[in-house]
């Protein structure tokens, strides 16, 4: 199985090594370079293209009367964890609250202490002025408003297609677009920290957390059949170790969210770390140190991340498994990994995630990670050295990650 996903809204942290830096005073002059260069001619065509596809869907495709289950349901998935899962609500972390007005100090896992993360965390400027602070019900889209992508008018004039298992839909992650960051329970991640430096708005973003259904119905309404979206840990687990208690409103959030891409005729990929990882993995360590690997400390070298992982991994799969044919573990891992550690860490914790879904769980769908490769190639083909230089570069982006997991190596 092929997946390929456009990611929405890229953050600038993640997309640098993608980016070719072009100084304002353009090209340097390389007079080396004595061949003249060819002048092409350059014609003004207005441009056009004919609509193909005549179905246009103003409302979701319909829904199937069935829905397929690839795992069993939370009564009986819950039974595999093999710890008891307690649940809690917490409250909503505002701007300038420094006061913890809570009688529960005493409780480990009590408002006072899921009050003082934010506290401890300290986000700068941070604000909650969007425009929901509760679920918005979806407006129907007119069709007139319906714009289809044109066709692949850059493409190449061969006979190329995508391969018929190929799966393109529309991608976010929740800290690009969901905000809310401090409400409803959930706790701090690495991005609050990382993200907020020149935009306070990453604590708003788009809102998607309260405008998820609106959202829904406009992919589903352009025709889009998978929806590939991001939860985050500190939403389901705000004190994210093992044996700590699961948000109850977290549940309850993606179950509809889940359930509403379901009813929209869509299929709902997740991926359950996409970058924003718990603060506490990372709160004593200097996060803006330069790594040794990828561009942030995510924390993964921590040492209690892989049982942490494995717990939110579990929970996640055995709440919503059943309904979600595609799993991601690992969103680009290299970018966050820091050191070789954090890889170790990686491949220890998707694989054991990965042995649960389907050996414990035997669960029917699909499970992997989203590599990034920021593929290398060699400066002169015909020179041993410069091809080595490229394998060894692509071995550090890729092959330490794919090596052991899909070949194991
Ligand atoms: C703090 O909590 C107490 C008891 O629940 C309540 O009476 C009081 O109004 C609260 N104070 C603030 C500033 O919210
Ligand atoms: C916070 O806001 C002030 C005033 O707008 C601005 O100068 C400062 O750069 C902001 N800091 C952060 C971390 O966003
Ligand atoms: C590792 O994670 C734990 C939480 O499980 C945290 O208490 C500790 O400070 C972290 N270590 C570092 C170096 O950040
Ligand atoms: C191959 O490339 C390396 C590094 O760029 C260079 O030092 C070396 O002279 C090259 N060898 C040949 C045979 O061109």
């Amino acid at each position: 199985m092929r997946i390929a996903f456009i990611a929405a809204l890229g953050l600038a942290i993640s997309v640098q090594a993608q980016e070719i830096y072009i100084t304002t005073t353009g090209y340097t002059t390389r007079p080396q370079c004595t061949k003249s260069i060819a002048s092409p001619s350059y014609h003004f065509k207005s441009f056009s293209y004919s609509l193909e596809e005549t179905i246009r869907y103003a409302t979701s495709m319909p829904s199937p009367t069935t829905t397929k289950t690839y795992a069993p349901a939370y009564k009986d998935a819950v039974k595999h964890l093999k710890t008891t899962v307690s649940t809690s609500t917490w409250g909503n972390w505002l701007p300038g609250q420094t006061v913890i007005n809570a009688t529960d100090k005493n409780n480990p896992y009590g408002q006072a202490a899921w009050s003082s993360l934010w506290l401890n965390a300290g986000l700068q400027n941070y604000t909650t002025t969007g425009l929901f602070s509760t679920t918005v019900s979806p407006t129907p889209v007119p069709t007139s408003e319906l714009v289809l992508p044109p066709r692949d008018y850059f493409g190449p004039t061969d006979c190329y297609n995508f391969p018929n298992d190929f799966i393109f839909g529309v991608a976010g992650s929740a800290a690009q677009i969901e905000g809310a960051v401090a409400l409803e329970g959930r706790s701090p991640s690495l991005l609050e920290k990382l993200a907020a430096a020149n935009s306070p708005k990453d604590y708003v973003t788009d809102e998607n957390y309260f405008y998820y259904k609106q959202d829904i119905a406009r992919l589903a309404a352009m025709g889009v059949e998978y929806y590939s979206f991001s939860i985050p840990w500190t939403r389901i687990l705000p004190f994210v170790l093992s044996g700590t208690p699961v948000n109850k409103q977290a549940i309850d959030h993606y179950n509809d969210l889940i359930n509403t891409v379901l009813d929209a005729g869509m299929q709902p990929v997740v991926t359950m770390l996409h970058f924003d990882s718990p603060l506490v993995f990372v709160a004593s360590d200097n996060i803006a140190r330069h790594p040794h690997i990828g561009y942030a400390n995510a924390g993964y070298q921590n040492e209690t991340f892989v049982d942490a992982f494995v717990n939110y991994g579990k929970i996640l799969l055995a709440n919503f498994a059943d309904r979600v044919p595609i799993w991601v573990t690992f969103n680009e891992p290299l970018f966050y990994a820091f050191n070789f550690q954090g890889v170790d860490n990686v491949i220890h914790a998707h694989a054991q995630v990965y042995r649960f879904y389907h050996e414990e769980l035997k669960a029917t769908g699909k499970m992997s990670l989203k590599l990034n490769d920021n593929f290398g190639v060699p400066k002169n083909p015909k020179n041993n050295s410069d091809v080595e230089a490229a394998n060894r570069f692509n071995e550090m982006q890729l092959a330490f990650f794919a090596n052991p997991i899909f070949l194991g190596k």
